[in-house]
């Protein structure tokens, strides 16, 4: 059983497949979830991944059942692995945005349905794909392009880093001391297949050069108590003019969002001519059909099979 709990769940060329079904509208994918059933579980709240998702299972044939964390209670109300057992009953796929990974590894193991990863503490793969799916289209062919992250190391930047590196791009990653990468981490990123990987102290540094400026939020959903250290930690971390003015000429800037302007970027530049936020948002519909159509052709689900 194929899961996606993390980008490099997928080999370089299936990220590729999936990024070329992320292209294909509805109508040439057949269908293949008619007639079946996706949950989407969510422990946090979520405005992009919800609504592409949904989308999604939609434009695939198939329908859509929102759930919060709280109405399943993982481990409160019942155990990790009963609540998947029973929903793979009724559904072909289980998505979850979750605290804690561990949560979707045991998922996972129950090996009765594909899980999906909607965030965890570790990793956002659907947002990795959006992101190259996104500069795919600025750039083309991502081979040797460079990226910068500046910021925290975490979720959705491991996500990226695995992408990148898959994509075979020089990757440029800048964190405060102590919010980095390890070297074991860097280690892990390059031997993916990355041109380079560099670690950088200092954000203005780590941009020189770069084609694709992304940064995050300096808080993430469930660290909401270290909010006034981070804000401190993370000061001269800030995306900003000066720092797009040293990347490439052709430098784009890129943002999961939800976005703080005045925090981690300046509204000059995320509401500039260099901000690619609004498209890389709207192309987490088509990566996530992407990447479900993908899932079914690995997981011979077709349109018809029933339960
Ligand atoms: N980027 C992203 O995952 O956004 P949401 O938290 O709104 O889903
Ligand atoms: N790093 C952020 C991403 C939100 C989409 C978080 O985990 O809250």
């Amino acid at each position: 059983m194929r899961h996606f709990l993390n980008t490099v769940d997928l080999s370089r060329n299936e990220l590729a497949r999936v990024l070329e079904l992320a292209t294909h509208r509805q109508e040439s994918l057949g269908w293949p979830l008619a007639d079946y059933g996706v949950a989407l579980i969510f422990e946090k709240p979520s405005n992009r991944t919800r609504q592409s998702m949904e989308m999604a299972v939609v434009q695939l044939g198939g329908h859509p059942i929102f759930t919060r964390g709280e109405e399943v209670g993982f481990d409160v109300r019942e155990s990790v692995e009963d609540i998947t057992r029973i929903m793979a009953g009724y559904h072909a796929m289980i998505a979850a945005r979750v605290f804690d990974h561990a949560v979707l590894e045991r998922m996972a193991s129950i090996n009765s349905v594909p899980i999906i990863n909607m965030l965890s503490d570790v990793s956002h793969p659907l947002q990795s794909l959006a992101d190259v799916l996104t500069m795919r289209e600025e750039f083309g062919s991502l081979k040797g392009k460079t990226v910068a992250w500046i910021g925290d190391y975490n979720n959705v930047a491991r996500s990226l880093a695995e992408a990148c590196a898959l994509e075979g791009m020089h990757l440029r990653l800048a964190s405060p001391h102590g919010y980095g990468a390890s070297d074991d981490e860097l280690a892990r990123i390059a031997a993916l297949g990355a041109a380079s990987v560099e670690a950088f102290d200092e954000a203005q540094a780590a941009a020189v050069g770069a084609h694709a400026v992304h940064t995050d939020v300096f808080v993430s959903m469930g660290q909401e108590a270290d909010t006034n250290q981070r804000l401190k930690d993370f000061a001269e971390f800030q995306v900003n003019e000066m720092m797009m003015a040293v990347a490439d000429r052709s430098a784009i800037f890129m943002h999961c969002l939800p976005a703080h302007r005045g925090v981690e970027v300046v509204a000059e530049v995320i509401d500039g001519p260099a901000s690619r936020v609004e498209r890389q948002a709207h192309n987490r519909m088509h990566a996530a059909r992407g990447l479900l159509a993908f899932l079914c052709e690995a997981n011979d689900i077709t349109k018809g099979d029933t339960k």
